[in-house]
C-alpha cells in the first residue's frame, strides 16, 4: 500500500495533501481557540463576580474600526470613553458643546445594553483654552455649574455611571494645585458631586485616580470621600486607574485598598487597567531627563513582537491580578482595560513617544494573547469545580 502511494505521487498529489494537511492543522486551530473561549467570552464569563470593560477611542464609537466592532460586545458589558467627553473636545467654547461623538457612544451603549461609564467632568488636563484663561472663583464655579449640569442632564437615564472629578490629588496625597484647587480651595470637589447628584439623582457618581491603592495617596483619596459623605452628598464609588507595569504589580497595597475603600459603604472598580512591558524613563538610574529617549533601541525593545517569555510574564501578572480581583468579588464591581487592543494603546506614545507596547489582553490583530486565556481560565477552572 504504501509502495503504491510512494509509487502514485506525482507533483500534484503533493499539492492535494499538502492542502488536506493545511486546513486539517487549520481546522484544529480553529477548535482549539473555540476550545480557549469554551464558546464564552469575558463578560459572561465574569458575570456576578464584576463587570468588565474597555474605554473606547473615536473610530471604535464611530464604527470604523471593523475588527473592534464585533469585539466589543461579545467581550464587555461596559465602556467608557478614553478622550471625547474631556471638557477640550465636549465643551470647546463657554457657549458651544460638542456632542457629535459622546451621543454615539450613548446610541452605541443603548444598542448593546452596555453600562455606561462619563468620563470625566471635572479634570484639571484636557481643558479648554477658555477654561485655562479662567481667573476668578465666580467664573469658575459658574462654569463648574454650567460644564456639569449641561452635560449630566443631557444624558440623564443613558449614562449609568460619571466619573466627576479626576485625578484630584498629588502623589504625597495632597491636594493637586490645580485651577480648580487653586481658586476654589478643596470644597470644589464635594461642589462637583452635588451638581452631578441634582442633575441626574439616580446616575452612579464616582472619584477616579491613579497611584491610590499607594498608602499615602490612598489616604487622601480616603479623606476626600468622606468629606463628599459628611456633606450629605452622594459618592457611590472609587476608582482605582490601574496603570501598571510588568515589572511587579503592588498586590498588598491593591488588596489593601479594595478593603479601606469597601470599609467606607463605596464600590470599587478598576477603571483604567493596563501593564506596561517597556522600560521607562524614571526606572532608569541616573536617567538624564534630557536625553532623548525617542532615538534610543534600548526603550523600545520589541518592535516587531513580544517574545514568548513576555508574553507569559505579562499572562502571569494578569492571573494574579484577577485572582485577587475574584478573592475580593464582593467588594469589586468593575474592571475596565484602557483600550481594547495593543495597537489602541496610549502606552505606545507615553512616555516616550513611537513605541510598541504590549499592555491589553488583545494584540494588534485583535487576536486574544496568553494573557486573555489566563484571565479567562481562572473562570473555567472554578466553573468546572
Ligand atoms: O485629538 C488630537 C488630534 O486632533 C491630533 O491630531 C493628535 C496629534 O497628536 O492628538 C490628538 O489628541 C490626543 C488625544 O489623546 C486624542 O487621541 C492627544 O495628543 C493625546 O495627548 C491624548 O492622550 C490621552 C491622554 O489621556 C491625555 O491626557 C490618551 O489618549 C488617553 O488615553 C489618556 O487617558 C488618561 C485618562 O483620561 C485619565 N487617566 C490617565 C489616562 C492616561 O493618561
Amino acid at each position: 500500500m504504501v509502495k503504491y502511494i510512494n509509487y502514485k505521487m506525482t507533483n500534484s498529489s503533493y499539492f492535494v495533501i499538502f492542502f488536506i494537511a493545511l486546513s486539517i492543522s487549520s481546522c484544529k486551530s480553529k477548535t482549539d481557540n473555540l476550545q480557549s473561549y469554551g464558546g464564552t467570552y469575558l463578560k459572561d464569563l465574569y458575570k456576578g463576580d464584576f463587570k468588565i470593560g474597555a474605554a473606547l477611542n473615536a473610530g471604535q464609537i464611530l464604527g470604523r474600526d471593523s475588527l473592534a466592532l464585533p469585539l466589543i460586545p461579545r467581550e464587555f458589558n461596559t465602556i467608557t470613553p478614553e478622550n471625547i467627553m474631556k471638557c477640550e473636545v465636549i465643551h470647546p467654547e463657554w457657549n458651544r458643546y460638542n456632542f457629535d461623538l459622546s451621543d454615539k457612544i450613548v446610541d452605541l451603549s443603548a444598542k448593546n445594553k452596555m453600562f455606561l461609564v462619563g468620563h470625566t467632568l471635572i479634570w484639571h488636563s484636557q481643558l479648554s483654552p477658555f477654561v485655562r484663561r479662567i481667573k476668578s472663583p465666580d467664573s469658575l464655579k459658574m462654569f463648574m455649574k454650567e460644564h456639569i449640569s449641561t452635560i449630566t442632564s443631557r444624558y440623564k437615564g443613558k449614562i449609568n455611571g460619571w466619573d466627576v472629578v479626576n485625578e484630584a490629588l498629588e502623589e504625597d496625597g495632597t491636594m493637586r494645585k490645580s485651577i480648580f484647587y487653586n481658586l476654589l480651595g478643596d470644597d470644589y470637589i464635594v461642589e462637583a458631586f452635588r451638581l452631578a447628584q441634582a442633575a441626574d439623582p439616580k446616575c452612579e457618581l464616582y472619584y477616579n485616580d491613579y497611584n491610590i491603592e499607594q498608602p499615602k495617596k490612598r489616604a487622601g483619596a480616603i479623606e476626600i470621600i468622606k468629606k463628599i459623605q459628611k456633606a450629605g452628598v452622594r459618592i457611590d464609588g472609587v476608582g482605582i486607574q490601574g496603570h501598571w507595569s510588568i515589572r511587579g504589580l503592588p498586590f498588598k497595597d491593591i488588596e489593601e485598598s479594595i478593603k479601606e475603600f469597601s470599609a467606607l459603604g463605596i464600590k470599587v472598580m478598576f477603571t483604567e487597567l493596563d501593564i506596561t512591558v517597556l522600560p521607562n524613563p524614571w526606572d532608569l538610574r541616573g536617567a538624564d531627563v534630557n536625553q532623548n529617549f525617542e532615538s534610543k533601541p534600548e526603550m523600545n525593545p520589541y518592535p516587531k513582537s513580544l517574545p514568548d517569555s513576555v508574553q507569559v510574564a505579562l499572562a502571569n501578572q494578569y492571573g494574579t491580578l484577577f485572582e485577587l480581583f475574584l478573592k475580593y468579588k464582593d467588594n469589586v464591581d468593575r474592571v475596565t482595560f484602557w483600550g481594547v487592543a495593543d495597537g489602541n494603546s496610549w502606552l505606545n506614545g507615553w512616555p516616550i513617544r513611537g513605541r510598541t507596547n504590549y499592555p491589553l489582553l488583545f494584540d494588534r490583530n485583535y487576536k486574544p494573547k496568553p494573557a486573555y486565556y489566563r484571565v479567562s481560565s481562572l473562570k473555567k477552572l472554578n466553573k468546572g469545580a
